[in-house]
This record gives C-alpha cells, sequence and structure tokens, in this order.
C-alpha cells in the first residue's frame, strides 16, 4: 500500500503527523444489513460475526498444514446498469456472491483438525480428500464467533505428515459496503458525479485484501507467510469484464453470464489476491515483454487522463528489473484507476488498484503536484511487485520490510524517470518531517514490534503508519549510506533471490547484507540495525565545540527522563574547511573528538547530507557561526543540511533543548531567499506556532511578520502570479506556490485582491484561466475572503466537475470559508453520501477541522456523529480536531472523548494526541510571551 502522503497531497504540510493508519478500520455490522439491498433470496445473516471486538486468544493458524494451490471459483451478481430508470431503490441491484474453493494442502505436522480463516461468509459442504489414496475423510465444521475468525474442521482421521489432501467447501457473501474485501463501487457514466441518477450510474466492483480482508471473500489461510498459487474463475454478468492477477486464460458466455478463467498466479500471499468487474477500457503501456494496460472509466480513458500513468509505468518498471535484476513475474500489469478505493494504492501482484484521482492526470488541468503524486505511488506500488509481493515479510510485524523499503526505493525510481521532479530532497524532507514528528513522542512505537503485539485486525491495521512507512524508508536510506550504495543494491539482490517465492524477515535482509560486505569489515549489520528497528525514538547528537565532547540521548518533546538507551549512530561531519572521516557512535557514554574542537571561529556540522536518522544539537556559539554561515554564503553548507539546520533549530525549541527565540532567529534570513527548502521547513514548522496562537493575540504581529518577510518572495513571483504563468524551473514552480499561500494566508493585501479578482473572473465569465498549479491557494482564499456566492460557486462547480483534481482543489477550498454557517452546511454534507462520498469524509472533516474557525465545529460534529465518520480513517478525525489543543478545557474533553468512544483504529492517535496537548498546554505556557515580544520586536525593527 502507498505511503499517507498519497491521500491527498495537500495533507503532505499538516504538521502534526501523527500515526495515520491507511487503510480503513470498519467492522461495524449494524450497519451493514441495512445498507445491502438484495432483492433475492436475502443472504442468511452470516453466522460468523466479526471477531475484532474481543480480542481472540488464539488469532494465528496453526502450522499443521501448509497450502499449496487453492481453486476460486466466485459468481458475483451485481448489474452493471440497473435498467428501471426512475426508481433506483426498487432496482434488482445485488450485492449477493456465491462461490466454492478447494485449497490444497500438505500436512507437515499429524492433526485431526484443520483451520481456514472466514470473516461474514456462509459455509457448508465440506469435502476433505486424501490426494494421495483418493479416500474421502469424513468432517464436520464449526466456528466459535467468540473466540476467533477460524472455521475449525474436524476429521474423523488424524491428516499424516508429508500425505496431501484438498478441502472443497461452498460458500456465500454479501459484498461489503465498505472499501474492504470485496465490495461495489459505482460511477457516473457522463452525469454529473454527485448525483444519483439510475441513466448515468454505473456499477463496478474491486477487492482489497490487505490487511485481512481475503477472507472476507473466501475461506482460507489468511496470514502472509502462507503462500500458494491460485487457479481463479470469476463467473459475472455478460456485459462485464473481468481482471485477476494473471492474465486470461480462457472465457465463455452463455445466456447470461460471462466466466473468465485466469491462468495460475505466482506463489503468492492471501493478501495479494484481486479481481476486478467493470466495463472500464484500457491505455497500453510500452514495455519489451510485459503487457502493461492501465484501466479506468470509459470516458476518463478516452479523453486520455490515463496517458500520464500509462506513459511512466513501462519505464518504471524496466527501472526496477534492471534495479532488482530480476525481471517481473508475470507476463501482464494491469493497473486500474478505481472511483473507490481506500488506501490510496494497492499492490495487487498483476493487477494493481489505485484511487482515480491518485492517478488520472488531465493536461492543463491538474496541477503539477499531481503528475509527481502520481509518479510516487506508481513507483512505490511496482516496487512492491518485488519487495512485498515477490518476497513477503513473515509476519505484520514486519510491514515496514516492505513498506519502509518501497517508500525509499520508490524514490530513486521517480528520479530516474522524472529527474526534474527532484523527488529525492523534496520526499526526503516529507519523510523526515513525518517520521520525527511522530517518533519524537514517548507514545511512538519500534519499527517492529513483537509478534504478539500485532494480533488482531486492529493491531495489524494500525501497523501502517507514519513509523512503518517513513522511518522505515529513512533507516533503510540510512544503511545504504553506512554501507555503501552498491553493496546495498547486492545485498538487496540477494535476498530477492534467496527468498522469492517465499517470506522473511529483517534478519534474513541483514544477513545477505553482510555477506556482501568485505569479510573484515567492522560494521555488524544487524547489530546497528536492530538499535533502529526494535527500540522505538531516535537519539539527538549533542556537540560542544569548545572541548570537542559530544554524545548521544534520546530525542524526545518532553523529556524528563534520565536513560541510557544508545543507537549505533552513524557520524558524518565537516567544518567549513574539511570533511571529517565518518564512523559509528556506539555508546551513551559522551565521547570526544579532537575534530571537532572549533578553531578559527569555524563552523562544525554533523550529519552531512541528513544520511543519519538523527538530529545535532550545538553550543550556542556554533549554532551562530552555523546561523550566520546561512546568512552571509549559504551555498557553503549542503542543502539537506541548510533544511536541517531549520528544521533542527525549530525541534530542539520544542524539546527545550535551545531558546524559542534561536528557532525563530533561523527564520530571519528568508526575508532575501529566494530557494525552496529552507522556506518549506521554516513554513511547515511555523505551522505549529499558527496552530498554537491563531487564536490569541499573538497571531497579529506574526502574520504582520510573516507578510514582511515573504513580500520579496511573492513580488519576486508577481509578474507570473498576476498573469496566472509559472516559471519553468520546477523546484521554482513550487517557491511560487509556496509564496502564494503564506501571503495570502497572512492577508498580504495584493496576493488577496489578485486571488477574489481572479475567482471573480471565474465566476462571471465562467471560463477559468487560473493556472492550475495555482488554484488550489487562488480557490481556497477567493472563498476566505467571500461569502455566500463565492462558496456556492464553489460547490455547484464541485459537484459538476468530472476532473478528480478539480474536484480536490474545490473540495478544499470549500473547507476555507471564514463563514460558520457555511462551514456547518458543509459538515452536514458529509453525512450525505450523494453529496461527499464515504470515501472523502474523513479528509472533508479534517480540513474543516484544520481551519481556525471550523475547528469547534468539526469536533462537536465528530462527537455527534461518530459512528458514521469514524467509518473512514478516524485516526486523521481525531488528529486534526485536535491539531490546536492547547488548554486543560480541551485536554479533559479529548481524555473524555478517548474514554467514551469506540475508538478502533483511532486508538493510537488519540493516545498520541493527548500527549501531544499535554505537551501544546506547556509549550504555550512557556513561550507565548517570549515569542509575542519577539515578533514585536521583529516588526519593530523593520517598520
Ligand atoms: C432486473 O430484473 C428484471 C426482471 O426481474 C430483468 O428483466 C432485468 O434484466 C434485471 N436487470 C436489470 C439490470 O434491470
Ligand atoms: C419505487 O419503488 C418502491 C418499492 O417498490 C415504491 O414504494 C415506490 O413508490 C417507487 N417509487 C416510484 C417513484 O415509482
Ligand atoms: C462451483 O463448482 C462447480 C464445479 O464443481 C462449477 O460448475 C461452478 O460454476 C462453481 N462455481 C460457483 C460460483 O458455484
Ligand atoms: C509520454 O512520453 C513521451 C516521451 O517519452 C512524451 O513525449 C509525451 O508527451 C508523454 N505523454 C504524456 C501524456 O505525458
Ligand atoms: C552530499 O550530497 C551532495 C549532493 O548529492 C554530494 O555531492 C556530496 O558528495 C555529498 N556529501 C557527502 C559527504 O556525502
Ligand atoms: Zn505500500
Amino acid at each position: 500500500m502507498p505511503k499517507n502522503s498519497h491521500k491527498s497531497k495537500f495533507f503532505a504540510s499538516v504538521f502534526i503527523v501523527l500515526v495515520i493508519s491507511i487503510i480503513t478500520a470498519i467492522i461495524t455490522m449494524v450497519i451493514f444489513y441495512q445498507i445491502q439491498t438484495s432483492t433475492m433470496n436475502p443472504t442468511p445473516r452470516p453466522t460468523f460475526p466479526p471477531s475484532t471486538t474481543v480480542p481472540p486468544l488464539a488469532t494465528r493458524l496453526p502450522r499443521s498444514i501448509i497450502p499449496e494451490r487453492y481453486q476460486v471459483s466466485l459468481k458475483t451478481y451485481f448489474y452493471n446498469q440497473i435498467m428501471e430508470p426512475e426508481n433506483v431503490t426498487a432496482s434488482n441491484q445485488t450485492m449477493f456472491f456465491t462461490g466454492n474453493s478447494t485449497v490444497y494442502f500438505e500436512c507437515v505436522q499429524a492433526t485431526s483438525t484443520v483451520h481456514l480463516h472466514i470473516r461474514e461468509l456462509t459455509v457448508w459442504g465440506a469435502v476433505v480428500k486424501n490426494i494421495n489414496t483418493k479416500e474421502t475423510i469424513e468432517c464436520s465444521t464449526s466456528y466459535d464467533e467468540e473466540l476467533s475468525e477460524f472455521l475449525e474442521i474436524q476429521l474423523s482421521e488424524e491428516l499424516k505428515v508429508g500425505e496431501n489432501y484438498s478441502l472443497s467447501l461452498k460458500f456465500e457473501g454479501v459484498m461489503s459496503p465498505y472499501l474492504e474485501g470485496f465490495y461495489l463501487s459505482m460511477y457516473n457514466h457522463g452525469g454529473a458525479a454527485h448525483h444519483r441518477d439510475s441513466n448515468t450510474e454505473r456499477f463496478i466492483a474491486a477487492t482489497q485484501m490487505e490487511p485481512t480482508f481475503a477472507r472476507h471473500v473466501f475461506p482460507c489461510l489468511d496470514e502472509p507467510d502462507l503462500k500458494a498459487v491460485f487457479e481463479v474463475t470469476i463467473i459475472h454478468r455478460k456485459d462485464t469484464m473481468a481482471l485477476g492477477n494473471n492474465r486470461m486464460k480462457t472465457d465463455f458466455i452463455d445466456e447470461e453470464w460471462k466466466y473468465t478463467i485466469f491462468e495460475t498466479t505466482p506463489r503468492m500471499s492471501t493478501y495479494l489476491f484481486a479481481f476486478v468487474v467493470s466495463d472500464f477500457t484500457a491505455t497500453e503501456s510500452s514495455h519489451d515483454s510485459v503487457t502493461i494496460r492501465t484501466f479506468a472509466r470509459p470516458e476518463a480513458t478516452a479523453a486520455g487522463h490515463t496517458h500520464y500513468a500509462a506513459n511512466i509505468t513501462g519505464k518504471i518498471l524496466s527501472f526496477y528489473e534492471e534495479y532488482f535484476e530480476i525481471g517481473y513475474s508475470l507476463p501482464k500489469l494491469d493497473q486500474v484507476a478505481l472511483p473507490d478505493l481506500d488506501p490510496a494504492g494497492m499492490e495487487n501482484w498483476g493487477l494493481v488498484t489505485y484511487q482515480e484521482g491518485e492517478v488520472l492526470y488531465e493536461e492543463g488541468v491538474s496541477s503539477l503536484l499531481l503528475k509527481e503524486n502520481i509518479a510516487d505511488i506508481i513507483a512505490h506500488e511496482l516496487a512492491h511487485q518485488w519487495f512485498g509481493n515477490l518476497v513477503t515479510m513473515k509476519w505484520w510485524n514486519e510491514l515496514w520490510l516492505k513498506e519502509g523499503f518501497s517508500t525509499y526505493i520508490s524514490n530513486l525510481a521517480v528520479d530516474h524517470v522524472e529527474p526534474s521532479f527532484r523527488a529525492i530532497e523534496m520526499n526526503l524532507i516529507h519523510d523526515f518531517e513525518a517520521a520525527f514528528m511522530a517518533d519524537a513522542l514517548a507514545s511512538s512505537r519500534p519499527l517492529v514490534p513483537p509478534q504478539d503485539q500485532v494480533q488482531t485486525a486492529d493491531e495489524i491495521q494500525q501497523m501502517f503508519d507514519v513509523i512503518t512507512y517513513k522511518k522505515g524508508a529513512l533507516v533503510l536510506r540510512m544503511l545504504s549510506n553506512i554501507v555503501g550504495e552498491i553493496d546495498f543494491k547486492k545485498g538487496v539482490n540477494m535476498y530477492l533471490k534467496d527468498f522469492k517465492y517465499k517470506s522473511a524477515d529483517q534478519n534474513d535482509l541483514w544477513r545477505t547484507i553482510q555477506q556482501v560486505l568485505p569479510k573484515n569489515t567492522d560494521i555488524d549489520v544487524a547489530m546497528v540495525m536492530d538499535s533502529w528497528t526494535k527500540q522505538s525514538g531516535f537519539p539527538v547528537i549533542t556537540i560542544d565545540t569548545t572541548t570537542g565532547e559530544f554524545y548521544q540521548k534520546r530525542f524526545l518533546y518532553n523529556d524528563s527522563s534520565q536513560s541510557n538507551v544508545w543507537w549505533s549512530v552513524p557520524i558524518t561531519s565537516m567544518s567549513n574547511s574539511s570533511v571529517f572521516r565518518p564512523f559509528l557512535l556506539e555508546t551513551s557514554a559522551k565521547v570526544r573528538e579532537e575534530e571537532f574542537i572549533s578553531k578559527n571561529g569555524e563552523w562544525i556540522l554533523a550529519n552531512i547530507n541528513c544520511t543519519g536518522f538523527y538530529r545535532v544539537n550545538y553550543n550556542l556559539e556554533n549554532w551562530d557561526f552555523l546561523l550566520t554561515q546561512l546568512e552571509t554564503e549559504p551555498q557553503r553548507i549542503p542543502l539537506m543540511n541548510r533544511w536541517q539546520l531549520v528544521d533542527d533549530a525549530f525541534n530542539l525549541a520544542r524539546a527545550k533543548l535551545v531558546n524559542v527565540t534561536l528557532a525563530l532567529n533561523s527564520t530571519r534570513f528568508l526575508r532575501n531567499e529566494t530557494s525552496l527548502l529552507p522556506w518549506k521547513t521554516a513554513m511547515s514548522n511555523l505551522d505549529y506556532f499558527v496552530h498554537m496562537f491563531d487564536r490569541s493575540e499573538v497571531y497579529g504581529p506574526m502574520q504582520a511578520y510573516l507578510r514582511q518577510q515573504v513580500k520579496g518572495l511573492y513580488n519576486f513571483f508577481r509578474n507570473y502570479t498576476d498573469h496566472s504563468r509559472v516559471p519553468e524551473d520546477h523546484s521554482l514552480q513550487h517557491l511560487q506556490m509556496l509564496a502564494v499561500k503564506v501571503a495570502c494566508s497572512n492577508g498580504l493585501p495584493e496576493c488577496v485582491t489578485m486571488a477574489t479578482k481572479m475567482f471573480a473572473e471565474w465566476m462571471n465569465n465562467n471560463t477559468n484561466n487560473i493556472h492550475t498549479n495555482l488554484r488550489s491557494e487562488i480557490y481556497c482564499h477567493a472563498v476566505a475572503a467571500g461569502g455566500k456566492a463565492e462558496w456556492e460557486f464553489a460547490w455547484q462547480r464541485f459537484e459538476s466537475s468530472e476532473d478528480t483534481s478539480e474536484k480536490e482543489q474545490l473540495r478544499q477550498a470549500l473547507s476555507c470559508t471564514k463563514k460558520i454557517w457555511l462551514l456547518n452546511r458543509y459538515l452536514e454534507y458529509t453525512l450525505n453520501p450523494d453529496k461527499i462520498r464515504l470515501m472523502d469524509v474523513d479528509t472533508t472533516i479534517f480540513l474543516v477541522s484544520r481551519n481556525v474557525v471550523g475547528q469547534a465545529l468539526a469536533w462537536n460534529f465528530i462527537r455527534a456523529n461518530w459512528e458514521y465518520v469514524s467509518m473512514g480513517n478516524p485516526a486523521l478525525l481525531v488528529v486534526g480536531v485536535a491539531s490546536r489543543f492547547s488548554t486543560q478545557f480541551e485536554l479533559e474533553e479529548l481524555q473524555r472523548f478517548a474514554s467514551d468512544y469506540e475508538l478502533m483504529s483511532a486508538t493510537r492517535a488519540a493516545e498520541q494526541s493527548i500527549e501531544q496537548t499535554q505537551v501544546n498546554i506547556q509549550w504555550v505556557n512557556d513561550n507565548k510571551d517570549i515569542v509575542h515580544q519577539w515578533f514585536d520586536r521583529e516588526i519593530a525593527s523593520r517598520s
């Protein structure tokens, strides 16, 4: 699955990126049966409700049998189109499915009981056979709904070690109304996207099995290391088309049905099983051996919206084939842009699925940002075809192996295919900011928690977080820098070859990397990496350049503890005249290094290019030298470190390791700065100040200061912006967007006037001349500065637009209004799936909660409608609404919420938000006056 930032690019700027699970954890069975609309024989209520509310006693399958092969035949009854135009509610649409399956397995430990996973499936007709003797073995099935999701099959005799057996079952179920397992999705053919109209309504069906939803669809041994091959037949209405993991082998049609039979899949985990039944059409990509098709709604394909994705997919696949030195495993690769999917993308082997907003691109309409996003997500999912699909983690507690790796390597792939995106730098900054943030809280977790802490569906779900994706990626990048890129790649190649079609754990990876290193190396890969993967947090290295002494300590925002935990920290360093030799710091004790003593007023800088996952603090004198360098001749400091200095200064201040004025001082040079990274960092760090102070009297002087700082930058682009043009250079385009954002949100008059004027032109002339890069900011600030007319225009455009990125921008802009009654109306709309799709509910409420005017409204709304709104990503809601909490009263409200509500996968996010609120209360107490004075002084000195 993809990393979080793909949920929507605008969340990348979110300051408090707490644990945000990627997939929804929705197992609310109550609503399940109200929603299904079957007019066939109503499906019997499944006898097997989910067990996630009661933690099962034994959640793992015994290893007495090992599956080899499944035959799965599944019949889906839904119609692509409903024929009774006037009466949708009375339609004969159905969400029913039936099937049969046989699993062939080997007995490796004598047993007279066989277990399979099922959830919300009715199963019957079990037949167990000994393949060797052809005998049928008597059996009976049972299911203890209280305890687990195991279907238990009691056999009349013991299975014998080394013999092969088959188990056949018949089953039926109902497609999920949520986006999990096998589910139905709807789109509008030609018509307005949000109004239900049976003439234009089209239905398609798709699957999402990761992590534990395959058991929703057919009985299986649903654990990632129990790999098997799959022989699949899908029976569907004859006017639809079915896609599976592998190529279609053959198909035939009778009066009503089409039988699509697929070629056998490679050996793979159940969570990668997928099929899609739709009327979608495809765009082909070129590749020398693999047939690559990108499917989308017929109109999107016809309009060319899949061109960009199709264009880069072949190149990315070739990049990986070369990098991994292993060809892609299947003859075909299909990608499908789905109207509904949660997560943003899913790497099903041979059948990658995406939210269509993540991959469709309309030349001249979609924003530049989106192209970067498309490249990122495709590169991420394709990396999984090796890391994850070919070699799979043994259990979900090591999820980071595939997610961290794909996140890391996808940057290299994007950089190869689209060098102008500068993906490595840009994504590194996002990854660092998010990972550092989450991991600096005491409630963080190790990258690899013990297996017994990752057992239930909710616990597995919560593994899909910032730590897994971003810290995972950064820790692998660090290893690559410690052992060298060439050996890292060699080790990875060997690991993939040794474990292909199997499962592995991180020790296997460390062992193969160790094997390619010179025999006399003093690097113990497993020991170095265990310090990063098995304990939570990361260190701050403190260097005193007057004595040359330095030491490491865990970096925490509210640290009161004395501890002697340590990491194997790769220390790279330089002064303004030389680069020092790198070494590993492997102690919590204070150490002395002659080179770290500053000579002749030279600065010392550690963690060159930020290859290590740690922060650095210095004595004040060295800080002064470094900040002076930044103001006089910044290029002497490597780009990534210019980012690091600002980011470290702010975060050290939050942790009370330096004064907040040092952090604020590090923004002074921005006044004359016209490069992206320092601005970006400063702004995302100041975002915390905004959230802490935008309801207080500090906000006025702060905005005045920022107007002063950004004026030069805004004017730098004015010739472009005022004429709705953008510069050639890619990072300048980003900087231009940032200039508009900072200027408009701090009320720089020329910016607000520009936004209002451009939006008014669109409203009046009905032609939109605003450059796609600038739309997002201009829409938002025009809606913020406007009233009912602007908001309703944006709403009407949102409803009628067929372009997904335009829709996203408008959905965001609608949350920008300063009018309480409009925000209330918008929140009410989220309860109506015809207005705001279920998959957009969480992010829409999140956006409202990020608006200073909407935050309190959103908080009340979430609590009043928790059952419905928490069906999406409840963690996001909690994080969004709590991001301003900084009073005792708010803390108590949050604590009451956490104890009174069913939090499901938001549990960890709530814990983290409570901790963060405590930090905020203290921080505001300590800093409010100092910050207020600092801004007052800065405005006074410049005006
Ligand atoms: C619905 O049911 C009617 C009769 O029961 C049938 O003729 C029709 O083809 C079915 N399908 C659709 C898509 O309306
Ligand atoms: C639609 O069908 C339902 C159920 O059969 C019926 O009660 C209702 O009156 C119908 N509505 C229209 C507009 O025909
Ligand atoms: C189940 O198995 C039989 C063959 O034994 C097959 O004809 C049928 O189509 C299968 N599929 C379903 C969905 O019933
Ligand atoms: C596809 O790639 C080619 C060059 O490889 C380029 O000329 C073309 O404009 C690209 N098309 C799109 C839609 O990006
Ligand atoms: C830091 O990165 C730059 C640019 O990628 C590179 O040229 C330089 O060699 C790196 N420095 C070190 C010490 O690795
Ligand atoms: Zn992924």
